[in-house]
Protein backbone atom coordinates (compact mmCIF):
# COMPACT_ATOMS: atom_id res chain seq x y z
CA UNK A 1 0.00 0.00 0.00
CA UNK A 2 1.54 3.40 -0.81
CA UNK A 3 1.60 5.70 2.20
CA UNK A 4 0.10 9.34 1.33
CA UNK A 5 1.48 12.36 2.86
CA UNK A 6 -0.45 13.25 5.65
CA UNK A 7 -1.48 17.17 5.91
CA UNK A 8 -3.19 19.77 7.66
CA UNK A 9 -3.87 23.09 6.45
CA UNK A 10 -5.99 26.09 7.70
CA UNK A 11 -7.07 29.11 5.95
CA UNK A 12 -8.87 31.83 7.36
CA UNK A 13 -12.58 29.89 6.90
CA UNK A 14 -11.24 26.33 7.31
CA UNK A 15 -8.63 23.62 8.37
CA UNK A 16 -8.36 20.39 5.92
CA UNK A 17 -7.16 17.43 7.79
CA UNK A 18 -6.40 13.99 5.98
CA UNK A 19 -7.72 11.41 8.40
CA UNK A 20 -7.05 7.44 6.95
CA UNK A 21 -8.03 8.34 3.09
CA UNK A 22 -10.72 10.82 4.25
CA UNK A 23 -10.49 14.81 3.89
CA UNK A 24 -12.26 16.30 6.87
CA UNK A 25 -12.87 20.04 6.08
CA UNK A 26 -13.79 22.25 9.47
CA UNK A 27 -15.79 25.40 8.80
CA UNK A 28 -13.13 27.74 12.08
CA UNK A 29 -15.65 29.50 14.36
CA UNK A 30 -15.68 33.52 13.87
CA UNK A 31 -14.37 35.07 17.91
CA UNK A 32 -15.98 38.34 16.95
CA UNK A 33 -19.34 36.57 16.23
CA UNK A 34 -21.99 35.71 19.34
CA UNK A 35 -21.12 31.64 20.33
CA UNK A 36 -24.66 30.77 18.91
CA UNK A 37 -25.26 32.72 15.77
CA UNK A 38 -22.07 31.75 14.93
CA UNK A 39 -22.39 27.86 15.42
CA UNK A 40 -25.89 28.38 13.52
CA UNK A 41 -24.01 30.40 10.73
CA UNK A 42 -21.09 28.05 10.60
CA UNK A 43 -23.58 24.76 10.27
CA UNK A 44 -25.76 26.02 7.84
CA UNK A 45 -22.78 27.51 5.64
CA UNK A 46 -21.41 24.06 5.88
CA UNK A 47 -24.39 22.33 4.99
CA UNK A 48 -24.86 24.95 1.55
CA UNK A 49 -21.35 23.53 1.10
CA UNK A 50 -21.64 20.41 0.83
CA UNK A 51 -24.98 20.57 -0.93
CA UNK A 52 -23.15 22.39 -3.75
CA UNK A 53 -20.26 20.42 -3.75
CA UNK A 54 -22.66 17.15 -4.87
CA UNK A 55 -24.95 19.58 -7.23
CA UNK A 56 -22.22 20.22 -9.51
CA UNK A 57 -20.97 16.80 -9.38
CA UNK A 58 -24.72 15.64 -10.63
CA UNK A 59 -23.72 18.29 -13.29
CA UNK A 60 -21.46 16.52 -14.58
CA UNK A 61 -18.33 18.14 -12.58
CA UNK A 62 -15.63 16.53 -11.13
CA UNK A 63 -15.42 17.04 -7.16
CA UNK A 64 -14.72 14.86 -3.96
CA UNK A 65 -17.87 12.35 -2.81
CA UNK A 66 -19.35 13.98 0.17
CA UNK A 67 -19.41 11.28 2.83
CA UNK A 68 -20.75 12.88 5.52
CA UNK A 69 -21.74 16.51 6.85
CA UNK A 70 -21.84 16.75 10.85
CA UNK A 71 -21.87 20.03 12.82
CA UNK A 72 -19.62 22.40 10.76
CA UNK A 73 -17.82 19.44 9.15
CA UNK A 74 -17.30 17.90 5.83
CA UNK A 75 -16.17 14.71 5.24
CA UNK A 76 -15.61 14.20 1.83
CA UNK A 77 -13.56 11.64 -0.83
CA UNK A 78 -9.13 12.79 -0.70
CA UNK A 79 -8.31 13.29 -4.83
CA UNK A 80 -4.92 12.54 -5.09
CA UNK A 81 -3.07 14.72 -7.68
CA UNK A 82 -1.91 17.81 -8.03
CA UNK A 83 -2.88 21.44 -8.00
CA UNK A 84 -3.84 23.16 -11.36
CA UNK A 85 -1.66 26.16 -10.49
CA UNK A 86 1.47 23.85 -10.95
CA UNK A 87 0.77 21.92 -14.44
CA UNK A 88 -2.01 24.18 -16.26
CA UNK A 89 -1.57 24.12 -19.78
CA UNK A 90 -3.68 25.37 -22.93
CA UNK A 91 -5.20 22.16 -23.22
CA UNK A 92 -6.19 21.67 -19.17
CA UNK A 93 -7.24 25.57 -19.94
CA UNK A 94 -10.46 24.12 -22.06
CA UNK A 95 -11.14 21.61 -19.88
CA UNK A 96 -11.69 24.52 -17.49
CA UNK A 97 -13.93 26.37 -19.43
CA UNK A 98 -15.95 23.34 -20.09
CA UNK A 99 -16.46 22.06 -16.30
CA UNK A 100 -17.18 26.43 -15.57
CA UNK A 101 -19.50 26.03 -18.39
CA UNK A 102 -21.42 22.71 -16.96
CA UNK A 103 -21.24 24.69 -13.57
CA UNK A 104 -23.26 27.73 -14.69
CA UNK A 105 -25.86 25.97 -16.96
CA UNK A 106 -26.57 23.84 -13.53
CA UNK A 107 -26.61 28.05 -12.29
CA UNK A 108 -24.10 26.99 -9.33
CA UNK A 109 -21.43 29.99 -9.31
CA UNK A 110 -18.38 28.64 -7.81
CA UNK A 111 -17.34 32.21 -6.37
CA UNK A 112 -13.56 31.15 -5.75
CA UNK A 113 -12.01 29.93 -8.91
CA UNK A 114 -8.59 29.68 -8.78
CA UNK A 115 -6.09 27.12 -10.08
CA UNK A 116 -5.43 26.20 -5.84
CA UNK A 117 -9.03 25.20 -6.13
CA UNK A 118 -8.60 23.00 -8.88
CA UNK A 119 -6.88 18.87 -8.53
CA UNK A 120 -5.81 17.10 -11.70
CA UNK A 121 -6.20 13.43 -10.83
CA UNK A 122 -5.06 11.24 -13.77
CA UNK A 123 -6.81 12.69 -16.83
CA UNK A 124 -10.04 14.36 -14.80
CA UNK A 125 -9.66 18.27 -13.56
CA UNK A 126 -11.76 18.13 -10.02
CA UNK A 127 -13.28 21.70 -9.13
CA UNK A 128 -12.81 21.96 -5.44
CA UNK A 129 -13.67 24.53 -2.48
CA UNK A 130 -17.01 25.64 -2.90
CA UNK A 131 -16.64 27.48 0.53
CA UNK A 132 -17.95 30.97 -1.43
CA UNK A 133 -20.43 29.30 -3.84
CA UNK A 134 -23.69 29.73 -4.47
CA UNK A 135 -26.81 29.43 -6.92
CA UNK A 136 -27.34 32.32 -8.91
CA UNK A 137 -28.01 32.47 -12.60
CA UNK A 138 -27.21 36.11 -13.25
CA UNK A 139 -24.78 37.48 -15.71
CA UNK A 140 -23.16 39.38 -12.85
CA UNK A 141 -22.83 36.78 -10.78
CA UNK A 142 -21.28 34.28 -13.70
CA UNK A 143 -19.11 37.55 -15.40
CA UNK A 144 -17.41 38.17 -11.60
CA UNK A 145 -17.09 34.19 -11.57
CA UNK A 146 -15.09 34.14 -14.68
CA UNK A 147 -13.11 37.65 -14.02
CA UNK A 148 -11.70 36.18 -10.66
CA UNK A 149 -10.07 33.00 -12.66
CA UNK A 150 -9.12 35.18 -15.73
CA UNK A 151 -7.29 37.23 -12.85
CA UNK A 152 -5.37 34.26 -11.54
CA UNK A 153 -4.35 33.57 -14.95
CA UNK A 154 -2.97 36.94 -15.56
CA UNK A 155 -1.30 36.75 -12.03
CA UNK A 156 0.26 33.49 -11.48
CA UNK A 157 0.65 31.65 -15.38
CA UNK A 158 2.57 32.63 -18.29
CA UNK A 159 0.86 32.76 -21.25
CA UNK A 160 -2.27 33.82 -20.19
CA UNK A 161 -3.58 35.18 -23.15
CA UNK A 162 -3.82 31.47 -24.46
CA UNK A 163 -4.92 29.86 -21.45
CA UNK A 164 -8.02 32.59 -21.76
CA UNK A 165 -8.14 31.71 -25.43
CA UNK A 166 -8.26 28.17 -24.45
CA UNK A 167 -10.72 28.48 -21.57
CA UNK A 168 -12.97 30.28 -23.31
CA UNK A 169 -13.18 27.61 -26.50
CA UNK A 170 -14.41 25.53 -23.72
CA UNK A 171 -16.96 27.37 -22.02
CA UNK A 172 -18.85 27.79 -25.13
CA UNK A 173 -19.11 24.16 -26.32
CA UNK A 174 -20.80 23.26 -22.43
CA UNK A 175 -22.57 26.97 -21.82
CA UNK A 176 -25.15 28.33 -23.98
CA UNK A 177 -24.81 32.11 -22.02
CA UNK A 178 -20.92 31.86 -22.90
CA UNK A 179 -20.93 34.78 -24.90
CA UNK A 180 -23.32 37.17 -22.91
CA UNK A 181 -21.12 36.47 -19.59
CA UNK A 182 -17.68 36.78 -21.60
CA UNK A 183 -18.76 40.16 -22.83
CA UNK A 184 -20.19 41.23 -19.02
CA UNK A 185 -16.55 40.09 -18.14
CA UNK A 186 -14.70 42.62 -20.61
CA UNK A 187 -17.49 45.27 -18.91
CA UNK A 188 -16.17 44.05 -15.18
CA UNK A 189 -12.37 44.74 -16.31
CA UNK A 190 -13.13 48.16 -17.73
CA UNK A 191 -14.96 48.97 -14.67
CA UNK A 192 -11.48 47.95 -12.76
CA UNK A 193 -9.33 49.70 -15.22
CA UNK A 194 -11.49 53.04 -14.45
CA UNK A 195 -11.09 52.75 -11.06
CA UNK A 196 -6.89 52.41 -11.03
CA UNK A 197 -6.71 54.92 -13.29
CA UNK A 198 -8.58 57.27 -11.01
CA UNK A 199 -6.63 56.65 -7.70
N1 LIG B 1 -11.04 16.73 -1.29
C1 LIG B 1 -9.76 17.11 -1.33
N2 LIG B 1 -8.82 16.28 -1.85
C2 LIG B 1 -7.52 16.67 -1.89
N3 LIG B 1 -7.07 17.85 -1.44
C3 LIG B 1 -7.94 18.72 -0.91
C4 LIG B 1 -9.34 18.39 -0.84
N4 LIG B 1 -9.98 19.44 -0.26
C5 LIG B 1 -9.03 20.36 0.01
N5 LIG B 1 -7.80 19.93 -0.38
C6 LIG B 1 -6.52 20.67 -0.25
O1 LIG B 1 -6.60 21.62 0.79
C7 LIG B 1 -6.48 22.96 0.26
C8 LIG B 1 -7.45 23.88 1.01
O2 LIG B 1 -8.79 23.40 0.88
P1 LIG B 1 -9.97 24.35 0.41
O3 LIG B 1 -11.22 23.55 0.33
O4 LIG B 1 -9.53 25.04 -0.85
O5 LIG B 1 -10.12 25.35 1.62
P2 LIG B 1 -9.76 26.90 1.79
O6 LIG B 1 -11.08 27.56 1.97
O7 LIG B 1 -8.88 26.94 3.01
O8 LIG B 1 -9.05 27.38 0.55
C9 LIG B 1 -6.81 22.83 -1.22
O9 LIG B 1 -6.20 23.84 -1.99
C10 LIG B 1 -6.25 21.46 -1.53
O10 LIG B 1 -4.85 21.51 -1.74
MG1 LIG C 1 -9.20 26.97 -1.46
Amino acid sequence: MEMKETFKTSGAEATIELRDDVIVKSRVPKQYRVREIDEHLRRERTKIEAKLIAEARKAGVPTPIIYDVVNCEILMEYIDGVQLKHVLDAKLSERVGELVGHLHTAGIVHGDLTTSNMILSGERVYLIDFGLAYFDQSTEARGVDVHVLFQTFESTHEGHETLIKSFVKGYRKTFGGADDVLQRVKEIESRGRYRTERL
